[in-house]
């Protein structure tokens, strides 16, 4: 069987020279972010001030809208920020003097940065749970979760969670970094409240282009706290008093990162032309190839199994998987590892069976030859 998506190999010029299974971490790069960062140049050159007028002040929108796309979010309801700190910084500003309702139902798996943003916040109870579900009570304002785990590449049931909190009349905030691009993802069918994002991974959008979703009946009732001029229904009359704009505008902050959008959507792009299902099929697919050849090695594999649960990560342990890494990394493999669980694979839609094949037989061959260690007890963190 040939695998039509090879054929999206050479708009990745890292393949060329390098087994690149660390979508996970840091998407591959597609040669067109070159040709976009080049017109956003031209653009400012050429064009100047004008260049707000011509598109440029609407890009945390309209590229929001191409987000959208992807993740089952309608038109207007998509808008970019830096990143999920940010994203999701805003979300809790909309939630000023709570009273009773002060309960943050946090998932314990959730990505550290995002723990920070509830920490922070003095007057809110954030509740660390490993069960969110049993956790969710009539005192819970918010629930922030994962919808594929960032350690594991567990896919969680998010429609559980969401009926919960809905019962309890709490809101939901789901962080869809790790799925976004690789497992599809309906964000109205989910009914989430909220949902956060970026681009860096699966996406291949690069950093500083985060996002975040607003179901559409909340938009207008809500006004976030942390904000600035783009969140203005007149930013152009430079007004003193603060006038929320109408729709998705108004989860806006000041002056936005046009360069990274630029370079964001070559990635998105592609992801729309092929589409995630497509997308899922495979990864499908090759973690189950990685799977069973990682067995076959004499290897454990510590992360979900099952298709319905795995994301498009492979956590393989082999024995000091560390130095392993470091030494796949010399070879031009790129992976990573969790201290606690062992080398992650994650392979995307233009990675071939032939890699995962090779890299399968170099880890086995490191390990069986002690080649790794030569780097025991150096410490890498990329
Ligand atoms: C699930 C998840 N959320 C958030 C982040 C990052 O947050 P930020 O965009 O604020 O850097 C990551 C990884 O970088 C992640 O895996």
């Amino acid at each position: 069987m040939t695998n039509e998506l090879l054929a999206y190999r050479d708009r990745f010029p890292i393949l060329e020279h390098t087994t690149y299974l660390i979508n996970h971490s840091l998407g591959a790069m597609p040669a067109r972010v070159e040709e976009r960062m080049r017109e956003y140049a031209r653009t400012w050159a050429e064009r100047g001030i004008r260049a707000w007028g011509e598109g440029w002040w609407t890009m945390p929108l309209t590229v929001g809208d191409q987000i959208g796309r992807i993740i089952g979010a309608p038109p207007g309801t998509v808008c970019m920020h830096q990143n999920v700190s940010v994203a999701e910084s805003v979300v809790l500003s909309c939630f000023q003097a709570t009273g009773e309702r002060s309960r943050i139902v946090y998932e314990r798996e959730n990505f550290p940065s995002v723990r920070y943003v509830y920490q922070a916040r003095h007057d809110l109870d954030v509740t660390v749970a490993d069960d969110v579900v049993a956790a969710i009570d009539e005192r819970t304002l918010l629930v922030p979760v994962q919808h594929v785990l960032f350690k594991s590449a567990e896919i969680q049931d998010v429609e559980a969670i969401v009926h919960a909190a809905h019962d309890a009349g709490a809101y939901v905030v789901l962080d869809a970094y790790q799925s976004a691009g690789a497992v599809p993802l309906d964000l109205t069918a989910l009914g989430v409240d909220f949902a956060v994002g970026g681009s860096v991974k699966w996406l291949c959008g690069g950093p500083g282009a985060g996002w975040l979703y607003v179901r559409p009946d909340l938009i207008e009732r809500l006004e976030p706290a942390l904000t600035g001029w783009q969140a203005h229904a007149r930013p152009f009359a430079f007004e003193p008093e603060l006038e929320y704009a109408d729709g998705i505008a108004r989860f806006l902050t000041g002056t936005p990162n046009v360069p990274a959008l630029y370079a964001a959507t070559p990635g998105y792009d592609l992801i729309e032309e092929i589409g995630v299902d497509r997308i899922r099929a495979n990864s499908l697919r090759q973690t189950q190839q990685l799977i069973d050849g990682a067995e076959a090695r004499g290897f454990e594999i510590r992360s979900p199994r099952e298709p319905a649960r795995r994301g498009g990560t492979v956590t393989v342990h082999a024995p000091e998987f560390e130095a392993v890494h470091k030494e796949l990394s010399e070879r031009q493999i790129l992976c990573d590892f969790r201290p606690d669980a062992g080398l992650r694979l994650g392979p995307h839609y233009f990675t071939s069976d032939d890699e995962l094949e090779r890299v399968l037989d170099q880890i086995a061959e490191i390990v069986t030859t002690g080649a790794h260690e030569r780097w025991l007890g150096a410490t890498a963190r990329f």
